[in-house]
């Protein structure tokens, strides 16, 4: 079991799409149970014992020696972006169930279970949840969720009933800590630096802060011909200026990153005033108060322009995740596993976020990244060279083989 299979695989993913041609995986669609049923039949191949949990998560157990042991989590998610990537998710959990795959090959196992884990929501598309599917192992999926409702209407709740899930059971997929080791993610780096150094690997020291949230402006709506200028309230208007205020609070302040992913505007009349514009905000930095401190400054341009413009401006906060370092001692792991493949250690900050950030409440928690072509992620374009995901097949197998058995704090 090698990296070519890991990529073959990656590969036979891509059929699993709400939107053909496109790889777009959702969280319980009936494109994520396609690759959830086809990940799990591998994984059953490789001789693993699989379940779900309760939010339709898919765990592949290889078993260890020790009785009792608590397990090392590893794999990554299965849902992507709209019209996203092939190894952004993926990567991690073929990769791990390459590296079991190995041991089984040799007729071996290690002191403790491997728990291959295939999350089934990280992205967060549809419901805005962060990391749902590996909230739910932590402990921290929060019940209001399952009022929240996607873009056509349909709440959490109901969407997890037709997948299959069970809503009311998600706190029972809480794990004890006490039953877990570590957790030990390989994924994508989604930025240039490793590309730039011409390096296969690098080692995460941590995962940056980050809040989402979604803004509704509300004006008036009326006739694009007759009413005055100087009389309207338009929301789209408006919107715009907090748009170019949350890309400023970006530009103003280092490290800094902010976004708006999304906006809508209604009624949606080529010759309407619009009446309501709805939009999302994304801002990260690896520093908590950074951060704080760039939402303050948009929050004082929110209260500027609602004056101003003589609009209402209303803010939902819909994830508000703080920084989260990678563990020391499985950094040092992780790093010995680069240094006996004779290759340098390079420290990477995550910009994007991951399970890890929602895990860390559990268990140490530890990545990997995988260089891509220039750095391009969220994207159909997203490429990886094989020859890369054999090194990290090698690392992370000599990672788990060394991990201490007291990974876990
Ligand atoms: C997930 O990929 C994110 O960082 O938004
Ligand atoms: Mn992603
Ligand atoms: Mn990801």
């Amino acid at each position: 079991m090698n990296a070519a299979t890991v990529m073959a695989r990656c590969a036979a993913l891509d059929v699993h799409t709400e939107v053909p041609g496109t790889i777009t995986r959702r969280y319980a669609t009936p494109a994520l149970a396609g690759a959830l049923r086809e990940v799990e039949g591998w994984m059953r191949e490789a001789g693993l014992e699989t379940r779900r949990d309760a939010v339709g998560n898919l765990v592949g157990r290889y078993a260890g020696t020790v009785a009792g042991a608590p397990a090392l989590l590893t794999g990554s998610h299965l849902d992507s972006v709209p019209d996203g990537g092939r190894y952004d998710g993926p990567l991690g959990v073929l990769s791990a169930l390459s590296v079991v795959e190995r041991l089984a090959a040799r007729g071996e196992r290690l002191a403790f279970p491997i728990d291959v884990c295939a999350f089934a929501d990280e992205e967060s598309v549809r419901y805005g949840t962060t990391y749902l599917g590996s909230s739910a192992l932590a402990g921290r999926f929060d019940a209001e969720w399952l009022e929240r409702r996607d873009q056509d209407g349909v709440a959490l709740r109901d969407a997890m009933t037709a997948f299959g899930a069970d809503a009311d059971g998600v706190a029972e997929a809480a794990l004890a800590p006490r039953s877990v080791l570590a957790w030990i993610e390989l994924h994508i780096e989604q930025g240039p630096r490793l590309e730039r150094a011409d390096v296969p690997l690098g080692v995460v020291t941590g995962i940056q802060a980050q809040e989402r949230r979604r803004i509704i402006v509300t004006g008036t709506a009326g006739h694009a011909g007759t009413t005055p200028m100087d009389g309207r309230r338009d929301a789209l208007a408006a919107a715009a200026e907090l748009v170019l205020a949350v890309e400023r609070a970006g530009r103003d302040t280092n490290g800094i990153v902010a976004t708006v992913g999304t906006l809508s505007v209604e009624p949606g009349g080529i010759n309407v005033i619009p009446g309501r514009a709805t939009f999302t905000i994304d801002v990260r930095h690896p520093d908590d108060d950074t951060l704080a401190a760039a939402l303050t400054e948009f929050d004082a341009a929110v209260t500027r322009v609602a004056g101003e413009r003589r609009v209402e401006v209303l803010q939902t906060v819909l994830s508000a995740d703080r920084a989260v370092p990678c563990d020391e001692g499985l950094r040092a792991v992780l790093a010995a596993a680069v240094r006996a493949r004779s290759l340098p250690v390079i420290d990477l900050a995550s910009g994007a976020g991951h399970d890890a950030a929602a895990l860390h409440r559990l268990c140490p928690v530890a990545m990997l990244f995988l260089r891509c072509a220039g750095g391009v992620s969220h994207n159909p374009a997203e490429s990886i060279e094989e020859c890369d995901v054999a090194v990290a097949l090698d690392v992370l197998e000599h990672a788990f083989r060394n991990l201490p058995p007291g990974a876990r704090r």
